[in-house]
């Protein structure tokens, strides 16, 4: 789809802004997703807002998705609006720009290819059995946070496939470490306005302890995989890199940076899609038993394997439509560079993009029946039907997620597995799912799940 310019782009509407800070502490109060999914039901599909000195637009619809993120995605850059997340997390391959980012995903995009992942097809049943064999052995009934758990199992599969070793006792502490981290980024936003790092605030006591506790975890895992002799995984591949022109291998610094995204973003996402894909099971027993005739049928009480994956195919639905409804990226942004028009709204350079895949997934011109949670909008009829950048959860165009195909092989074949042997429900069937937005989107609190063998 192609975006006429009209002679003269207008200013987008949003809400007035208070004098010199303009709404930038508006969405630090009304919680930021609910800020914006309110201003796209008030002022429409793009909105202004006035961050201080910088112009923010929200765009929702795909076709400017596709503009921002595909088509013009040269103009759109990840500059200042991913400042706060190299400063917390490092410089990885989520956040480098121009070379830098090139040089790391000409790297690493073979490994991540539907052939370069399926090697990993036989670690990740391995991961979901060894979590069922500890659910097996369960002498209590009491729920479990099932966050959690599908944390644990996630996390197991990224460091054996990426890194070639089980991450084991550290889960707890590491992967609290790294979501207090994103959730630090999330709370300051795009903010400068904050105490330096070296003042001892309450949140800065714990963005420390977050770092030393992530960075042991970085630094050992590199440590071990020196110690124990290179081989097949992306950490090897890493660290055998030399830099075309300079013959140089990669930094300490940035090895930390690349085994850290590789980690956070290989599990944190795929963990909050299962979870949210068994609370929805819960609450919809007609998809839960169609997604047990599919796998009785395909399965037969046998372990799901890569050559399943094709048949699996309401599996595969159900994951979709968990991703369309609570899709972990939620938000994404850019800064213009040079001046554009999205609609008929003019960008000027600086201006920072946020886009609102949350927005998009519900958006009621492209969804019939927006907000109820149902497979069916996957269906192969409807699917062709819709334009293509309706849906995104893992982004579009040259910066889509680089892990897409792991993921949702990974998410297949643990739903399906975990799906044939266990029904899980809500503890309280009543409880209220409230989402948080800190990073990715997550369910509030802890979600206690009953485990019922079947
Ligand atoms: C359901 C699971 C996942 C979802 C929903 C997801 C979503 C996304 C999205 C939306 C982006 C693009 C961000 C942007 O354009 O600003 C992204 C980037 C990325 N993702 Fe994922 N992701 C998932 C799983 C994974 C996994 C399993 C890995 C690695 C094994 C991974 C690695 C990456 C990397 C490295 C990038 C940066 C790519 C680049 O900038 O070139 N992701 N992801």
């Amino acid at each position: 789809m192609t975006t006429t310019t009209p002679t003269t782009p207008r200013t987008a509407p949003g809400p007035r802004g208070k004098f010199l800070v303009g709404n930038l502490f508006d969405a630090r109060e009304a919680g930021l997703l609910d800020y914006h999914v309110k201003a796209w039901r008030a002022y429409g599909d793009v909105v202004r807002f006035q961050m201080g000195p910088l112009t923010m637009l929200q765009v929702v619809r795909p076709e400017h998705l596709q503009q921002v993120m595909v088509s013009n995605a040269k103009n759109y850059i990840k500059g200042l609006s991913h400042e706060n997340l190299r400063r917390t997390i490092g410089d990885g391959i989520l956040t480098a720009e121009g070379e830098a980012w090139q040089r790391q995903r000409r790297l690493m995009q073979p490994t991540y290819t539907p052939k370069g992942v399926a090697q990993f097809a036989d670690i990740m049943g391995d991961s979901t059995r060894k979590l069922l064999a500890g659910w097996d052995a369960r002498a209590s009934a009491a729920p479990v946070a099932i966050n959690q758990e599908m944390m644990h199992v996630t996390m197991s599969v990224i460091s054996r496939s990426m890194f070639g070793l089980d991450i084991g006792e550290h889960f707890k502490e590491t992967g609290d470490g790294l979501r207090y981290l994103l959730q630090h980024v999330s709370e300051r936003g795009l903010s400068s306005i904050d105490w330096p790092a070296w003042v001892p605030t309450e949140s800065n006591r714990r963005l420390k302890h977050a770092v030393r506790v992530v960075d042991e975890f970085l630094y050992g895992v590199i440590r071990e995989r020196r110690a124990h002799g290179l081989g097949e995984d992306l950490l090897s591949l890493l660290m055998t890199a030399k830099d075309a022109e300079t013959g140089e291998a990669m930094s300490e610094k940035q090895l930390r940076d690349e085994v850290l995204i590789t980690f956070f973003a290989g599990h944190e996402t795929t963990a909050q899609t299962l979870t949210w894909t068994w609370a929805m099971l819960a609450q919809h027993p007609e998809v839960e038993a169609r997604l047990w005739d599919e796998l009785a049928r395909v399965l037969a009480g046998r372990s799901p394997a890569l050559d399943d994956i094709g048949a699996l195919t309401y599996t595969r639905q159900v994951i979709d439509e968990t991703l369309r409804l609570y899709s972990p990226v939620a938000v994404m942004a850019r800064d213009a560079v040079a001046a554009d028009v999205v609609g008929d709204y003019a960008v000027a350079p600086g201006n920072l993009i946020l886009l609102l895949p949350f927005m998009t997934h519900r958006h009621p011109e492209f969804w019939e029946n927006p907000d109820a949670f149902d497979p069916e909008h996957f269906a192969p009829e409807r699917v062709k039907d819709r334009p293509r950048y309706a849906y995104v959860p893992f982004g579009a165009g040259p910066r889509t997620c680089l892990g897409m195909h792991f993921a949702l092989m990974e998410a297949v074949l643990i739903l399906a597995e975990i799906a044939q042997r266990y029904q899980i429900r809500l503890a309280n069937p009543k409880q209220e799912l409230a989402f948080d937005w800190a990073g990715t989107l997550r369910p509030k609190g802890d979600l206690p799940m009953t485990l019922h063998a079947r």
